[in-house]
C-alpha cells in the first residue's frame, strides 16, 4: 500500500439524514459513500482526480446510488460496507503513521509516543494483509480483527497525553503539536466512527442505523453524562453540584452519539471540578450547572454555564492548548491525586484517574467538534463562572454536508 497513493484517496461519507427524519417508518436512511478528496489543495489535484470529482459530483444524485447504498435483506449492504472498510482503513492509518515519522526525533523517541507509533504500525499490517473479503465468512473475521483492533487501540488518548507531558520542555513549537494532535486525534475519531458503525450494522437497535441515532435527544444524552460526571464528583468529595436543564428539551433529530459522549463528558467534568473547588466552604449549598439547549433548523448548540469561579482572560486561550492544565497545581494543595478518578473519561481510559491533569479534556473536545463541522468556544467571567458553547450542524442539514 504506498502512502503517495493514498494521500490522494481519502474517501468521504456523507450522511444524508433528512430522509431517514421523513421516512423512518421504513427506515430510508442512507449512507452515500463517494471519493472526493478530504484536503483538497487545488496544485495537488490532477486532471483525473478533477475528474473524478466531477462525475462523481454530476452522478450524486441517481437513484441507483440510494438502491446501492441501502439495506439489504441478504446483508449484502454488510459485506459491502467491509470491503469499503478494508481499502479506507489502511489508508488512513498510513496517514497517521506519517504523521508520527515527521514528529521531531526528541518526540518520536518517546516510549509512550512510540507505543503508539507502533499500535498504528501493527494496525496497518493486520488491515492491509487481511485477504479480500468475498463473502459473509470473510466479513465476520474482518469484524472480528476490527473489534480487537478497537479494544488495543482504546487507550491511545491517554497514552498521548502521557507522552506529550513528558516531552512538552523539549517542545517550542506549540503549533507543531496542536496539528500532530488535532489530526491525529480527529482522524482516531473517524476511524473509530466508521469501524463501529460497520460493526453495529450488525445489530437492530431501534431507532439507529450503525452508530446513527435518528431520534437523538440531547437532554437524554446530557442528563446521562451529567449523572455520570456528579457520581464521579461525589465519589471523591462526597458532595457535587446539581445540573438544570432547560430550553428546547424535547428536541430530537438524527446524530451521531459517541463523540458528543466524550465532548460533554468533559465539559460538563470541568464545570464540577470548577464549582466544587470555589465552593467548597459552602457545604451543600452550591450554585448549579445550568445547561441550555437550542436546537434550529440547520443547527444545534449546547451551553454549559458555570458558576466556578471562571478563570483569568488571559488564560482562556490557553486552556485550549493541549497539556494546559492547572490541575498540578490542586493536586498539590490537597494532598495528591484528590480529582484522579474525577476526571477520567470513560472514552479515552478504562482506568478511572488517568485522564486526570493532562490538560486535554478542552483541546481534544474543541478537535472534536471541529472535525464534526461545528465549534467549541468559552466565555468566562473570572470571579463568577464560565459558559462553554458547543455548537454543532445537523446532520441533514442542507447547507453543510456531514463527511467522517
Ligand atoms: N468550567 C471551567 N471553569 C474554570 N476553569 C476551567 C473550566 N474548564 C476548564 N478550565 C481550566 O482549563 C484547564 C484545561 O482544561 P482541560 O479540560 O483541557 O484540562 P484538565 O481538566 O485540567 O485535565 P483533563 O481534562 O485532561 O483531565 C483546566 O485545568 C482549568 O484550569
Ligand atoms: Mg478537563
Amino acid at each position: 500500500m504506498a502512502l503517495h497513493l493514498s494521500a490522494r484517496h481519502f474517501s468521504c461519507v456523507k450522511v444524508l439524514t433528512r430522509r431517514a427524519s421523513l421516512d423512518s417508518a421504513t427506515s430510508v436512511f442512507l449512507f452515500r459513500r463517494f471519493s472526493e478528496e478530504l484536503h483538497t489543495r487545488p496544485r495537488e489535484r490532477d486532471t483525473s482526480e478533477r475528474e473524478r470529482s466531477q462525475s462523481v459530483t454530476a452522478f450524486y444524485y441517481q437513484s441507483a446510488i440510494d438502491q446501492a447504498a441501502a439495506k439489504s435483506p441478504d446483508k449484502s449492504h454488510i459485506l459491502r460496507s467491509a470491503q469499503y472498510l478494508s481499502k479506507e482503513l489502511p489508508v488512513r492509518i498510513a496517514h497517521r503513521i506519517a504523521g508520527f515519522r515527521n514528529l521531531p526525533f526528541i518526540v518520536g523517541c518517546n516510549p509512550t509516543i512510540l507505543q503508539v507509533h507502533e499500535l498504528y504500525i501493527r494496525a496497518f499490517h493486520i488491515l492491509s494483509n487481511f485477504p479480500v473479503i468475498t463473502n459473509l465468512q470473510g466479513e465476520e473475521k474482518y469484524s472480528d480483527t476490527l473489534r480487537q483492533l478497537l479494544d488495543d487501540h482504546k487507550d491511545v488518548v491517554t497514552m498521548l497525553a502521557e507522552g506529550f507531558a513528558q516531552v512538552r520542555k523539549h517542545i517550542t513549537d506549540e503549533n507543531l503539536i496542536r496539528t500532530f494532535l488535532d489530526r491525529t486525534l480527529t482522524s482516531r475519531l473517524g476511524i473509530r466512527m466508521l469501524a463501529e458503525h460497520h460493526l453495529s450494522l450488525h445489530d437492530e437497535k431501534p431507532n439507529h442505523v450503525g452508530v446513527v441515532n435518528i431520534a437523538f435527544s440531547p437532554r437524554r444524552l446530557i442528563e446521562k453524562k451529567a449523572q455520570y460526571a456528579k457520581s464521579l464528583c461525589e465519589g471523591k468529595y462526597g458532595n457535587a453540584p446539581n445540573v438544570v436543564l432547560n430550553g428546547h428539551l424535547n428536541a430530537t433529530f438524527p446524530y451521531i452519539q459517541p463523540p458528543l459522549d466524550y465532548i460533554l463528558t468533559e465539559i460538563l467534568k470541568n464545570s464540577f471540578r470548577a464549582t466544587v473547588e470555589t465552593h467548597s466552604s459552602n457545604g451543600y449549598n452550591m450554585p448549579e450547572i445550568v445547561v441550555t439547549i437550542a436546537n434550529n433548523d440547520s443547527d444545534f448548540v449546547i451551553r454549559v454555564s458555570d458558576r466556578g469561579g471562571g478563570l483569568p482572560q488571559k488564560l482562556v486561550q490557553k486552556a485550549f492548548e493541549y497539556n494546559f492544565t492547572t490541575a498540578g497545581a490542586v493536586r498539590e494543595d490537597h494532598d495528591g491525586g484528590l480529582f484522579d478518578s474525577f476526571v477520567a473519561s470513560p472514552q479515552s481510559t478504562p482506568t478511572p484517574g488517568k485522564m486526570h491533569g493532562y490538560g486535554f479534556g478542552l483541546p481534544t473536545a474543541r478537535a472534536y467538534a471541529n472535525y464534526l463541522g461545528g465549534s467549541l468556544t468559552m466565555e468566562t467571567m473570572e470571579g463568577i463562572g464560565t459558559d462553554v458553547y458547543l455548537r454543532l450542524g445537523h446532520l441533514d442539514s442542507k447547507s453543510e454536508s456531514f463527511r467522517i
